[in-house]
């Protein structure tokens, strides 16, 4: 074999993220296509095929509505386009919190359907039996706790948490039972900097924060958000892009193009050179 033989790089794998915790930050991001998990596979440790896409790229208000099969479909799309990261997908809401076997049988289908490694749960109260029931068979779990996107019809809308002790009592406790039940990481979304340090010290797994401080083992952001595609993003999220921006003006360019007659290209040059 010649020495400049091709060195194949593994996928990472939950071992491989859980022995993150208190060292190296990690890079996570959302991911929901081919051509975005390529962009992003090489600088990521995660990425997430979050639920955020029912909302993100099918404009929809929340994540309720988000099916298994919109979830399989993009997790494939995402594991086409990535080699290195590790993919996680979201379970959506009504696919895990009827019963353990409902839930093992749709994280089955996620995995062997799209290749992924691994599920999220949202880790409300009564979640973590069930997260032990899935490691327990083989299927690695991340837990979400904090602002929990899939309740938001229960919260009357995406709402910080832990304002009060009570709430801070109860996120904490459902990130220890998170962790306890195996989960191999917590995302912790929507709380401030004192309980997500808290719960970063108290648990044995990394916390990915997202709109919840440095203070946690690592970062997760959805993509389009930090990269500027959107009007809005949320007040926490930096934008290191401004694709929005880059987009409205080039198909401005390409309209007056057309539109003058400009336009390049022929037979000739479909094929050839550009
Ligand atoms: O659905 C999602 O994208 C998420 C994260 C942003 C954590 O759950």
């Amino acid at each position: 074999m010649s020495s400049q033989a091709k060195i194949k790089v593994r996928r990472l794998t939950a071992p491989d993220i859980a022995a993150h915790k208190g060292g190296q930050p990690l890079v996570c991001l959302t991911a929901y296509t081919t051509p975005m998990a390529q962009l992003l596979d090489g600088a990521c440790d995660v990425l997430l095929v979050g639920d955020s896409l029912g909302m993100v790229l099918h404009g929809m208000p929340n994540t309720v509505g988000v099916t298994l099969e919109m979830m399989i479909l993009h997790a494939q799309a995402v594991m086409r386009g990535s080699s290195q990261a590790m993919v996680v997908v979201d379970m959506p809401f009504g696919s895990y919190e009827g019963s353990y076997e409902l839930a093992y049988e749709n994280a089955a289908r996620l995995m062997k359907e799209s290749g992924a490694q691994a599920v999220k749960v949202e880790s409300g109260p009564t979640v973590p039996e069930t997260i032990a029931y899935l490691t327990a068979r083989g299927v690695p779990v991340m837990g979400h706790v904090g602002l929990r996107p899939q309740a938001v019809l229960i919260n009357g809308g995406f709402k910080a948490k832990g304002r009060t002790q009570g709430e801070r009592d109860r996120i904490l406790a459902e990130a220890h039972a998170t962790a306890d039940a195996g989960a191999f990481a917590v995302v912790v979304e929507g709380v401030a900097e004192a309980l997500a340090r808290e719960i970063t010290q108290a648990i044995s797994v990394p916390t990915i924060g997202i709109g919840a401080s440095p203070a946690c083992d690592g970062q997760i952001l959805v993509s389009e958000d930090m990269l500027g595609l959107f009007d809005w993003s949320p007040k926490f999220v930096r934008r290191y892009a401004d694709l929005r921006g880059d987009i409205q003006r080039a198909v401005q360019n390409y309209a007056d193009d057309v539109r003058a007659r400009r336009f390049p290209g022929d037979a000739e040059t479909y094929f050839g050179k550009s």
